[in-house]
């Protein structure tokens, strides 16, 4: 099959979460199945013009009553196999791309011309496939930045070269949706007709995501759990009405994650790769981590890690916030060590500064580092994940394969992914909490801390339970292709 993945992000060129990565994996486990898989995205201020491809002239895009032009870039995908390369392109545009943020930057919470970016992003791939003279049975849209892909298909464009394409749309995150005022709505070229019928109107503004779920032939989300979630009026963001409607259309389907790049065998960032058979890498993880962050290098001590974007999404208004049970008594209380990386929310960033400044124990790097968070993967006995909504999660998933366990809330794909720990059979691969309380985290993180300290047994073989499990893309990569083959 021919299938285009139209992107916002994608590793190694650029990233703000597991989109990134889903994404760029999930391409190569179609790829290693066969399928002739391309990958279009942004240029964005980052990624280095010298080291990739320019395709021969500019392009124009047709934006409402204007056109705005554009450079084409390519270059092939890192890790994808040599016998079947994946191209992946990039829309040069100065004024819209040549930003160092993706979304928004420490002045501007979302960028004021997001609509217009976005919309000209997902109408430049159809001009793609036609300069290139490749047209996909499968086009497949993220979020909402690319969720007015599917609507052009469906308004318009499906004609000619692409009659018998068929759109996707993935839903990573419903928190997202990209809502904004319909004076945007002319950008978009479609009638008001669209506005209206197809699903943009929004209490009078223009929901981008909202348009995507009633355009795209197919949609799913993240995991299955989740998936059931978004249904309903709790974590369905206001959209749940709209996905209950497409109910028939729409599934869950759990992400894999990239062996190649999150597996301590073979990890070049970690001091040295272990696995079941040997786990001595882990204990020297651990004491450079330690060493890292400036901590008593002592094996004994349990050290719980964090990689993670501090917003709301992830339960550190609860865990980093003024109540007991939060952060500040789990650090006082608990013979353990805490480090964290983390960029995010202002308020939440000064927060866990000034708790490092408080507490000899507890260690923050605000900022973005691949490498730290292979360290913290690897190097941490437990993962911290008191999440309020996850619609799948790496984090836990990286965690689990590198016996680090994880430490999670009941919710989305968290629940398919972790087993709680039964203290009467020793079976279990992480800890589970139900309520989203500073006391239901304290609680949870003392009973992982008490079992580290008087089960180190059943510690070790949760740890060998988890490193086992398969959390590669073969699987789920060919659930995708039951969903393109259905569509
Ligand atoms: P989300 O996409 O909601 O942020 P995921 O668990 O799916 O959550 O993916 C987060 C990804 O981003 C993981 O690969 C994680 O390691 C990475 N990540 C998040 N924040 C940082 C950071 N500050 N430094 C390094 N990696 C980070
Ligand atoms: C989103 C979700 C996260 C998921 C990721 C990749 O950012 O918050 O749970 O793992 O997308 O699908």
């Amino acid at each position: 099959m021919k299938i285009l993945m139209t992107v916002s992000e994608a590793v190694p060129f650029a990233k703000t979460g597991g989109l990134a990565d889903a994404v760029s994996s999930l391409s190569i486990a179609l790829a290693n199945l066969g399928n002739e898989v391309k990958i279009i995205m942004p240029r964005y201020w980052r990624i280095d013009r010298t080291k990739l491809t320019p395709l021969e002239g500019e392009m124009g895009v047709k934006m409402g009553g204007v056109e705005e032009w554009c450079q084409v870039y390519k270059t092939a995908m890192p890790g994808a196999s040599k016998n079947n390369p994946i191209e992946v392109f990039f829309i040069d545009h100065e004024i819209f791309f040549g930003r160092d943020g993706l979304y928004s930057n420490a002045f501007n919470e979302d960028y004021i011309d997001n609509p217009r970016r976005f919309t000209f992003f997902s109408r430049s791939v159809f001009q793609v496939c036609n300069k290139i003279n490749w047209h996909p049975d499968i086009i497949h849209a993220h979020d909402w930045p690319t969720a007015l892909v599917p609507v052009y298909l469906k308004y318009g464009l499906r004609e000619g070269l692409f009659a018998n394409t068929k759109s996707i749309l993935t839903i990573h995150n419903l928190g997202y949706q990209g809502i904004y005022h319909k004076d945007n709505f002319h950008y978009t070229g479609l009638g008001w007709n669209v506005f209206y019928g197809g699903g943009f109107d929004d209490w009078g503004m223009m929901n981008m995501l909202k348009a995507g779920i009633y355009a795209a032939d197919r949609l799913n989300t993240v995991s299955e759990t989740y998936c059931e979630e978004t249904k309903t009026q709790t974590h369905g963001f206001r959209l749940d009405g709209p996905l209950r409607y497409r109910s028939a259309d729409y599934c869950g389907i759990l992400n894999g994650i990239d062996d190649k790049v999150w597996n301590p065998a073979a990890d070049k960032l970690i001091p040295k790769p272990y696995s079941t058979a040997d786990m001595s890498g882990k204990l020297l993880a651990k004491e450079t981590l330690q060493k890292h962050f400036g901590l008593e290098t002592n094996p004994k001590i349990p050290v719980i890690g964090m990689v993670t974007r501090l917003t709301g999404q992830k339960g550190v208004g609860e865990l980093f916030g003024p109540s007991y049970g939060s952060a500040f008594s789990i650090c006082s209380d608990m013979a353990l060590q805490f480090v964290l990386i983390g960029t995010g929310e202002m308020w939440c960033e000064q927060e866990v500064n000034a708790l490092s400044g408080r507490l000899p124990n507890f260690k923050v790097k605000i900022g973005y580092s691949e490498e730290i968070g292979h360290l913290i993967e690897a190097g941490s006995d437990l993962f911290l994940m008191p999440s309020r909504y996850e619609p799948c999660g790496l984090n836990q998933m990286y965690s689990l394969s590198y016996g680090t366990l994880p430490i999670v809330r009941r919710t989305g794909g968290l629940v398919d992914t972790v087993q709680n720990y039964d203290q009467k059979t020793g079976k279990g691969t992480g800890f589970m909490f139900d309520d989203l309380t500073p006391q239901a985290i304290y609680n949870t993180v003392g009973w992982a801390i008490w079992t580290y300290y008087n089960k180190p047994e059943d510690i070790l073989k949760m740890q060998k339970r988890g490193m086992k499990q398969d959390f590669s893309w073969t699987l789920s990569a060919k659930k995708y292709m039951d969903m393109y083959a259905a569509s």
